[in-house]
């Protein structure tokens, strides 16, 4: 979603502001711009596009000035273009905001406004912000920005800046990320870390309700009720580099292939030394607990989704209770059965995502416990559940989710064991074999990345087809669906994910001579069934790909090309079989020559409903 950062300090805003946006194209964006204080006046440069548009606009005539704030925009309220490019200012130029989220009320706002005679030159929310802060503006600055922010509904991170206060730039959010960074008489704000680690590691992370008053000395945080916060320093961990592509020509191959220390990261300080137990220190549970609950809904979007249907899978085989898995944007729509015996759990990559933020908020207020599985250390979601488990893939850049996808699948799978241990529906002895299966994955999945060639050679193969379908039955369905997200999502190819055996019920129609069949057939429970599945395209002339787990010998028969994954549980097939799907969708992206790291139309993180 819209990317935010702010400079107060003795050194030029304008370099450190662009330097930083670039640092969040990856939240994906339709426009951008920045503000500086030149001593005199706010000079405000913005442009619809990309970054590269608003450099050429400002060209050599860089703003001068040590305060600014700067923003890349995904457009909710009034379509990409300039006037609707933030940062935004009130009538007279005094104030200058940034903001990301959404202002519920704004339209009953602008008209008053409107009405007062202010003069709005865009059609966004945001603007309403500015006008209404000119409106209140009683010569303190906080305090009228705290009257704003009593008259505004919604969600939001906002940036403040004035001519008329340019020793302090003031934030607040609320739903919405936003951190501080600690620097030497300089500090600095963004929406997310990437923006800032060039500069400094040392960083506050804002909760909902927080504002900070944000000198180039001194950084003052409080709550909503104006009381002084002290706050722990968030030491970042990562390198910069760690943030950057790390001689991978896209963020999303390198994501790909750092999955195994990614999977190997997640795991390993949940996996007891002697190997017989896992061990979830971070979760608050025992038997009276766990057996507290009469049902488990896991709620997320897309790919953490598909996640959460394997996770399903797992809880229900391991631990043996009853979970329900539902789409965000519908579970809270459909007046779910939730109440104090309910466990919600869930799982968002980016902590952020607004649907699954409000699935948790509505759950908690009907009384349900709630656990998150995020890879965000102090996301909105993170805060807002009750108990977090979080995946150590380190920061996911690339639109497209893959590392977060396999630690989600291991967090879960760790989970159900760990239940199972509880509950005690799984021996000693399965629990120890299963965590020695576990403890392999990290290599196994190195081994699959090994040899991309064939893939490769797929992807040219049949990356301009327009249409293709994978197919799958129980664990490798729920792989299969993933498999396809990423293909269309990045490549923009039409691909959908079927359970094998409802071909005949309909899209078996649309099973013609030489479309592209991607079927996964790793589950022995149904292997048999997967086969005669296959026959069935492959009689309607469709190419197949098959994919098997290692020592497989029967299904090279009767496909075209197989795709092989080392041997494991195949419960764990999941974290291997999907290996080769990422990489299948990367390289058709770039044999149809589309943006990888940033697809038309999608966000890194949505954080509008
Ligand atoms: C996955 O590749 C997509 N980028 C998208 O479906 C994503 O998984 C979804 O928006 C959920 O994001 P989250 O995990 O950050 O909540």
């Amino acid at each position: 979603m819209c990317g935010i950062v702010g400079y107060i300090g003795d050194k030029q805003a304008a370099e450190f502001l662009l330097d930083g946006l670039s640092k969040l194209e990856y939240r994906g964006y339709d426009s951008a711009g920045i503000a500086v204080y030149d001593g005199a006046k706010i000079r405000v440069e913005k442009s619809v596009g990309r970054l590269a548009a608003l450099r050429d606009k400002i060209g050599s005539n860089m703003p001068k000035g040590t305060l600014g704030i700067g923003h890349t925009r995904w457009a909710t309220h009034g379509r990409p273009s300039d006037r609707n490019a933030h940062p935004h200012t009130d009538c007279s130029g005094d104030f200058v905001i940034v903001h990301n989220g959404i202002i519920e009320n704004y339209l009953a706002l602008k008209e008053d406004l409107i009405e007062k005679g202010h003069d709005f030159k865009s059609e966004t929310d945001t603007e309403v912000v500015a006008h209404l802060l000119e409106e209140v503006y009683n010569g303190d600055f906080v305090s009228s920005i705290r009257e704003v922010l009593r008259r505004i509904e919604g969600s939001y991170s906002l940036v403040f800046m004035s001519r008329k206060h340019p020793d302090m730039l003031v934030c607040t959010k609320q739903d919405n990320p936003l951190v501080i960074g600690i620097g030497e008489g300089e500090n600095f704000i963004a929406s997310d870390i990437p923006a800032i680690i060039s500069r400094t590691r040392r960083t506050y992370i804002l909760n909902d309700g927080e504002l900070a008053v944000v000198k180039k000395d001194s950084i003052q945080i409080t709550n909503r009720e104006g009381e002084a916060v002290t706050k722990k320093v968030f030491e970042v961990n990562w390198n910069a580099e760690a943030a950057e592509k790390g001689g991978y020509e896209h963020f999303m191959l390198k994501e790909i292939h750092e999955q195994p220390k990614a999977v190997r990261d997640t795991m390993s300080q949940r996996i007891a030394k002697d190997g017989k137990r896992i061990v979830m220190d971070e979760l608050k549970w025992d038997a009276d607990y766990l057996n507290s609950f009469n049902k488990i809904y896991i709620v997320a979007c897309g790919t953490a989704y598909h996640a959460g249907l394997v996770g399903k899978f797992y809880i229900e085989k391991m631990a043996r209770v009853l979970v329900e898995v539902d789409v965000a944007s519908e579970f809270r729509y459909r007046n779910p059965i939730v109440d104090e015996n309910t466990l919600l759990i869930v799982v968002s990559q980016s902590g952020e995502t607004s649907d699954t933020l409000a699935a948790l908020k509505e759950s908690k207020r009907l009384g349900a416990k709630t656990l998150a599985i995020t890879n965000v250390v102090g996301s909105s979601i993170a805060r807002e559940a009750d108990q977090v488990l979080y995946t150590w893939a380190g920061p996911e850049i690339a639109v497209a989710s893959t590392k977060a996808y396999t630690t989600q699948l291991i967090l879960f799978f760790m989970l159900s064991l760990y239940m199972a241990q509880i509950r005690g529906t799984q021996s000693p002895e399965r629990v120890e074999a299963l965590i020695s299966r576990l403890k392999e994955i990290p290599a196994q999945v190195s081994e699959t990345l090994s040899d991309v060639e064939p893939i490769k050679t797929f992807a040219k193969q049949y990356g301009f087809n327009e249409d293709v379908f994978y197919i799958g039955r129980a664990l490798d369905y729920e792989v299969a669906l993933e498999g396809a997200l990423k293909l269309k999502e990045v490549s923009y190819i039409h691909a959908e994910a079927y359970a094998a055996g409802e071909l005949k019920h309909g899209t078996l129609a649309l099973i013609i001579e030489g479309v592209p069949v991607i079927a996964l057939a790793t589950q022995k429970s149904v292997y048999e069934k997967t086969l005669s599945n296959i026959k069935e395209v492959k009689a309607r002339d469709a190419v197949v790909i098959g994919l098997a787990a290692a020592g497989d010998t029967e299904l090279s028969k009767y496909v075209d090309h197989v795709i092989t994954v080392p041997q494991t549980d195949e419960l764990l097939i999941p974290l291997l079989t999907v290996v080769p799907l990422q990489l299948l969708a990367y390289y058709a992206a770039i044999t149809r020559g589309c943006d990888v790291d940033k697809p038309r139309n999608l966000a890194k993180s949505v954080t509008v409903e």
